[in-house]
């Protein structure tokens, strides 16, 4: 994540129309049955940042920066289409491996060397000149070495953080955000101001609310991140106007089992990950398998942590038999940034010298190292004997065959993406699309007595804004951002629809010295007891708390879930003031990436309502504010659980197991083994609407089962509702440790269009018992072992309303067996 200082101001987005809308989401719990006739099968299923200890700022990124202008990458592009081509692997009459192949057999050992690092050197006898590979765009054209915000491309959409826009639930969305982010891309390469290949998504699982990255991903769910990889990657890599080539080459990463930065010593850099077999298959893994089987991603990233004593970098049962053997995939892999050199520095696989090292990469299937340490050694390796050539060539031609496919050695005018320019940059359509991602991904976590949405008169009076995120701009942006046109803070969107703000930062966001210190210090008090005063005199208050990168970010784990510094105080203090005062419960607005323990404000009666925003990018505020003011009626479901503080001192964070452990204690991991007590369960969101589900009779045909479930939006706004629908194991299969445990599995989620009042869509959900109501097997010789079992699964439909503080407490309205299930015959 670079630094950066300077966000443009740019012109807010004026608000939206109004939805009509009002109250909460009510949905049906609804418990259906299946009867499963059992068959079994086996299946063997299944980029970043460091920089070692320097972060990459901005200032870094100019100075490493060459201009990679297209015409000066080669002299394939800037040749005449009706030419004879200037090099065979200029040649696109032939095969793509063929051209790489053709390039890789000209070059010398040494120009080789020169081209194994991010930084590729170039080959000036062959008029190729140096590429840097390393370009970022997360939730936006990022910061990175191959990226610059100069003229004429100073900036670029900035899309809410990664786990904000997913909390919206939404496929279409991720899509297009995706395209939107490769198009800007594609203008900045077009002015030599970025490169082709860029290192998103960030598709590890959110192990644990303490990760300080895990705000870039999509959640804690395999099958979310899994389809937001899908998505990304194949909205990212092409589009309509040109099936020939890809538009840019995402990068799936960190492969695999990566989510530990820095934890009480614990460093990344040499993280030990020990993992079961079942946990890999059934959690760390299958996201990864989706990017490549269905997303077709160009790249991997090896991570720097080792999984069961390998390090990723030379793990080729992970890349080699998984990725490449069992998945097809075809691409390129890098090395994390440092993670190749850390084999040897960190690790010290096996006492292996440098050359042995190479040897160890190479053969392990990695292509390139984001790092010096391929460029040094491999020459010294190839000539003493330890590695042989063709394993630096194998992988020279993997990545040259994505510059191929990337477009990078045909000629310019045969590429429509090679005509995107800089007005395809910070469009109109991008900056609504940024909004309404925001909207959309907002999470109302509380609201008694409807205090939300607040009436508009409620803007000519006064209305206080409190808090450490009160004037937060660069904040929205999380981490992994580039330069926004603009970032609208929380203070800048209430304006629009609030005259007469008072704003107090009350306290810092968080506190270098003890708390208890700082609190009794003039500062910390003074603060507090302006925000107590404004609380007091405002018609309103409303509370903007979270978290910020100087506590969860790359290189940083949290290791306490609570609210940092003195905002708890702020707002106990403040909520009482207000209503001491006679005025209505306080609103408290949260950004934030990972899970924070908000139980004493979910049950603090003088705080009326709880708004989840993540890190919401460039419209932000704006966003926020129509939500408050009922413009957007918020839809969003968390993607992570939130955990009681408690959690932090019963589980280390190192610990990589998903399922509990009665004899250690341990309660598991995420929603679907956790077994501890819940603040806020995944899937948790409510709207000021009221939908109701019915499922109807299901159908059957040789091997599913679909029920139509109907939304109906019984409530008085307009709205968009997710519906998620889970399945839960045999219950007498579970009490026999067949399952080991799992609560229960996301099967399907919807979100729907906006619904006016009285207006309802039909959703239909498939069960396929061969391929879904399949565990892996606790019991079996093979971890890997899938098997279907018999027994009463259920389908549920999540009802957030009355799982607000219960953890997927569902009574069961209806119950059936399913008599016709004797059809499904596996
Ligand atoms: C998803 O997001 C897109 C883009 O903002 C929007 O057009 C669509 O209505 C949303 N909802 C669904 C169900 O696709
Ligand atoms: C590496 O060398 C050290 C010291 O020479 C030795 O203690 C250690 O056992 C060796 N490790 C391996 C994996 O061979």
């Amino acid at each position: 994540m670079g630094k950066y200082e300077d966000t443009r101001d740019g012109s807010p987005e004026t608000p939206g129309k109004a939805p009509n809308s009002s109250s909460k989401l009510a949905l049906v719990a609804v418990v259906l049955v299946l009867l499963i006739l059992v068959g079994a099968r086996t299946v063997h299923d299944g980029c970043d940042h460091q920089r070692s200890n320097q972060r990459h700022s901005e200032g870094a990124s100019i100075r490493g920066f060459r201009d990679p202008h297209p015409k000066t990458w080669n002299p394939c592009l800037a040749a005449p289409a009706d030419s004879p081509p200037p090099y065979p692997w200029c040649d696109r009459s032939l095969s793509v491996d063929r051209r790489a192949r053709e390039l890789v057999k000209e070059l010398e050992l040494e120009e080789k060397a020169g081209l194994f690092g991010n930084d590729a050197k170039g080959v000036p006898r062959l008029d190729l000149t140096f590429y840097e590979w390393w370009s970022e765009a997360l939730h936006g054209v990022a910061n990175s070495p191959g990226v610059n915000f100069v003229d004429p491309t100073p900036v670029a959409t900035s899309f809410p953080q990664v786990l904000t826009t997913a909390s919206a639930l939404n496929r279409t969305l991720v899509r297009k955000i995706a395209s939107a982010i490769s198009t800007e891309a594609r203008a900045f390469s077009n002015q030599g101001r970025a490169s082709l290949t860029f290192w998103t998504p960030n598709i590890n699982i959110f192990r644990d609310p303490r990760w300080g990255r895990g705000q870039e991903t999509p959640g804690e769910d395999p099958l979310v991140n899994g389809q937001y990889a899908v998505d990304f990657v194949q909205s990212f890599q092409r589009d309509e106007a040109d099936p020939h080539h890809l538009k840019n080459s995402a990068c799936c990463k960190h492969f695999a089992a990566y989510s530990i930065e820095n934890w009480k010593g614990h460093d990344r850099m040499e993280f030990n990950a020990v993992i079961s077999q079942r946990d890999l298959q059934e959690t760390y893994l299958p996201a990864f398998k989706s990017c490549v089987t269905e997303g077709g991603v160009s790249s991997l990233m090896c991570s720097y942590n080792a999984v069961n004593g390998m390090p990723s970098c030379v793990n080729d049962e992970l890349m080699h038999d998984l990725a490449r053997t069992e998945w097809g995939f075809e691409g390129y892999i890098t090395g994390d940034c440092a993670a190749v050199g850390n084999v040897f520095e960190r690790f010290h696989f096996q006492n292996h010298s440098e050359a042995e090292v190479v040897l160890d990469v190479l053969s392990a299937n990695v292509d390139i190292d984001c790092g010096g340490f391929l460029p040094k050694h491999i020459i010294e390796a190839v000539q003493s004997g330890v590695v042989p050539e063709v394993l630096v060539d194998r992988a020279l031609v993997n990545l040259f065959k994505v510059q191929i496919r990337l477009g990078m050695f045909d000629s310019e005018e045969t590429q429509p993406y090679r005509k995107i320019g800089i007005e395809a940059i910070d469009t109109p359509e991008h900056r609504e699309l940024a909004l309404e991602a925001a909207r959309q991904g907002m999470v109302l976590l509380k609201n008694a007595d409807n205090i939300l949405p607040f009436s508009k008169p409620l803007g000519d009076k006064n209305v206080a804004l409190i808090g450490p995120h009160a004037t937060s701009e660069k904040v929205m942006q999380g981490n992994y951002f580039g330069h926004a046109p603009f970032v609208i803070s929380i203070e800048k969107g209430l304006r629009v629809y609030a005259s007469k703000l008072l704003v107090e930062q009350g306290c810092p966001l968080h506190n270098a010295s003890s708390h208890s210190s700082f609190l009794g210090s003039p500062d910390g008090e003074a603060g507090l007891k302006a925000a107590v005063k404004a609380a007091k005199v405002a018609d309103q208050t409303i509370l903007a708390l979270g978290l910020d990168q100087s506590q969860e970010t790359e290189t940083h784990d949290r290791e306490s879930i609570a609210l940092p510094g003195l905002q708890q105080e702020l707002l106990n203090r403040v909520a009482q003031a207000a209503v001491d005062a006679g005025k209505p419960p306080i609103v408290v607005i949260i950004l934030a990436g990972g899970a924070i323990d908000l139980s004493s404000a979910l049950g603090n009666e003088n705080v009326g309502a709880i708004l989840w925003a993540g890190y919401p990018g460039q419209a932000g505020g704006t966003a926020i504010a129509e939500t408050l003011f009922g413009d957007n009626n918020p839809s969003g479901r968390l993607t992570q659980t939130f955990y009681p503080e408690s959690f932090t001192s019963t589980v280390p964070m190192t610990d990589m197991n998903m399922h509990p452990n009665s004899d250690t204690g341990f309660p598991g991991r995420t929603y679907r083994f956790y077994t501890g007590p819940v603040v806020l369960p995944f899937g948790h969101g409510l709207s000021y609407s009221d939908f109701r589900y019915d499922i109807g009779l299901p159908f059957w045909d040789r091997d599913s089962i679909t029920y139509p479930v109907t939304i109906n939006n019984t409530g008085f706004w307009a709205g968009a509702d997710v519906l998620m629908a889970y399945l839960r194991p045999p219950k007498d299969a579970v009490a026999a440790g067949v399952h080991g445990d799992l609560n229960l599995k996301l099967h399907k989620y919807h979100r729907t269009e906006i619904l006016q009042p009285g207006e309802t869509e039909v959703v239909y959900i498939s069960v396929s018992p061969m391929d879904h109501l399949k565990v892996f097997s606790n019991s079996s010789r093979d971890p890997t072992f899938l098997h279907a079992e018999y027994g009463y699964w259920t389908l549920e439909l999540q009802d957030s309303q009355s799982s607000g503080f219960q953890y997927f407490q569902h009574a069961s309205s209806r119950e059936f067996m399913a008599a016709a299930s004797a059809q499904i015959v596996l």
